[in-house]
């Protein structure tokens, strides 16, 4: 078997974490008897100064003509005075949008090792264990009208506008439905619809997908989405699947992040389309690019989800799941993980202390 991979490492410390990760994804197929064939493509702030914009057509097609796209990350404060329409982040919501990616999979798993790194007690965060399935694709990142307009008298206006449709809702709330089945079979959905009729759409039809498409197996609850905020970092271990909007995902992913101690802990996988897209959700940590601080293990761990979820190599992502873990229990982190008698290690050292431990057959 031979796999294309469409390798974007964006901007700042996108790059070495990728590179990292890379070789990760490179031994695997090596110890599990596939290929990969690595296509390099320059996206976000880097393709602003190569090519004046942030997604070039030739890398949009590279992503769509790979098996799977590995990506950075992308932004930094020397492309944020421009105008939104060419900004590095463009480049993200283009490719998500093209390669039709509706389910974002942000699984929150607390590895044991970590459960005094949290800023959370440990036993709050002991046993943290849950998924966010973010719609991706719809929602107020891509509705319309918007854009800031300047009124007759002078005033200036900024819309956006949430919009979810029924076959939007059905298709996200299916993908949580399918997710809890091969886990504690619970869902979450998370609205605001005390207050927005898109989310009295939304409840309307993730009740009814849950009812009328054969999930009875699986328990339905819905919050609203400030009382999920809080739930969160309240108890935690009580979530199973978490279903939600875009930007109800967004900010919840980074406050669940959180419970396992780092955001530099945390995979993501967009599915949906042909082509899976699988990037950390941190973002391109700027102040630390380029010194070997890095945390590359969301990365690493976002290339485990490349192999389960696009590859069908399960086996591969289980060893390097195992590495992590093994890594961590061994005593070393990086900057945003450290703690009191623990070995600080660089990027560069905590991937190669991964390798080994795959290499050994850790389990
Ligand atoms: C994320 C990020 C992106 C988002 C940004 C960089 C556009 O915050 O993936 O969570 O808002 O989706
Ligand atoms: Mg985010």
């Amino acid at each position: 078997m031979s796999y294309k991979i469409a390798v974007l490492p964006g901007d700042g410390i996108g790059p070495e974490v990728v590179r990292e990760a890379t070789e990760v994804l490179k031994q695997s197929a090596k110890i599990y008897g596939f290929s990969v064939e690595l296509a390099e493509g320059v996206v976000g702030g880097a393709s602003i100064d190569a090519h004046g914009r942030p997604l070039t057509d030739s890398v949009m097609r590279l992503a769509k003509e790979s098996d799977a796209v590995l990506l950075g990350a992308m932004g930094g404060p020397k492309w944020d005075g421009l105008d939104y329409s060419i900004r590095p982040e463009r480049a993200l919501l283009a490719l998500r949008q093209e390669l039709a990616l509706f389910a974002n999979l942000r699984p929150v798993k607390l590895f044991t090792a970590l459960a005094s790194a949290s800023t959370l007690r440990r036993e709050v965060v002991e046993g943290t264990d849950l998924l966010v399935v973010r719609e991706l694709t719809g929602g107020i990142y891509f509705g319309e009208p918007k854009g800031i307009t300047r009124l007759p008298d002078g005033i200036e206006r900024g819309v956006n506008t949430e919009i979810y449709s029924t076959p939007e809702i059905e298709r996200i709330a299916k993908a949580a439905f399918e997710a809890a089945r091969k886990r504690r079979k619970k869902v979450m959905s998370v609205d605001k619809a005390n207050v927005l009729e898109s989310s009295e759409l939304w409840r309307k039809i993730v009740t009814r997908v849950h009812r009328e498409s054969g999930f009875e197996d699986v328990r339905l609850e819905h919050i609203l989405v400030d009382n999920c905020a809080m739930q969160l970092i309240r108890d935690p271990k009580q979530f199973d699947v978490v279903v939600t909007t875009n930007m109800f995902g967004d900010i919840l992913s980074d406050e669940a992040a959180m419970l396992t101690g780092s955001i530099g802990m945390l995979p993501s996988a967009s599915l949906g389309g042909r082509v899976g897209m699988y990037e950390p959700v941190h973002g391109s940590a700027p102040d630390i690019a380029g010194q070997d601080k890095a945390n590359p293990l969301a990365t690493i761990l976002t290339v485990a989800l490349m192999l389960r979820h696009s590859l069908d190599q399960g086996k591969a992502a289980d060893r390097i799941e195992g590495a992590v873990e093994a890594v961590l229990n061994g005593g070393y982190r990086t900057l945003d993980i450290q703690e009191k008698d623990c070995r600080l290690v660089g990027c560069k050292e905590m991937a190669r202390l991964v390798r080994d431990k795959i290499a050994q057959g850790a389990q």
